[in-house]
């Protein structure tokens, strides 16, 4: 399934009132996980309440033990006061980077705002070198406004 196939998925996800929003936010990492080939972890961050840090949300993959990450720290880390996408081809290459799983080689991260606050953002994890186009941005900047509309 193509991303222009994936975006009315994830409208009628965020608009389903039946669920929580955890459990619709799972759903979306749930809905790409499993029809983009190479995303194989898929989670939220968001800022935890007034501190520096992030907390893990629903996610899709293996187990992390990074359920906080403080500002500045790792990929999300960075994103969190960059207010700018991360796309990394090459995990290894990257110092200021937090390992998960020795599985993964490359990730991108997209903030999400809300009255433009990065209040948090969508990670996804892939065991493919340097996948990532700038197909992948423009359709997870979709999904990030999606959730941003989700959760304000
Ligand atoms: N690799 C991330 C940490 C989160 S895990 O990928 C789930 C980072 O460097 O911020």
């Amino acid at each position: 399934m193509n991303f222009e196939q994936l975006k009315p998925q994830v409208k009628s996800i965020v608009s389903n009132v039946e669920k929580t929003i955890d459990e619709r936010l799972l759903s979306i990492c749930e809905l790409l996980e499993n029809h983009i080939e190479y995303y194989n972890w898929v989670g939220f961050y968001f800022k935890n309440g007034d501190k520096e840090e992030l907390k893990l949300g629903p996610y899709v993959g293996a187990p992390t033990d990074h359920t906080i990450i403080p500002f500045g720290k790792g990929i999300c880390g960075q994103v969190a006061v960059s207010n700018e996408n991360f796309v990394v081809p090459d995990v290894a290459a990257q110092e200021n980077y937090i390992t998960c799983s020795i599985t993964v080689k490359s990730e991108i991260v997209i903030p999400i705002f809300i009255n433009g606050k990065n209040i948090g953002q969508i990670d996804i994890d892939s065991h493919v070198a340097d996948p990532f186009t700038e197909a992948d941005e423009r359709f997870l900047e979709f999904v990030c406004t999606e959730v941003a509309k989700l959760l304000s």
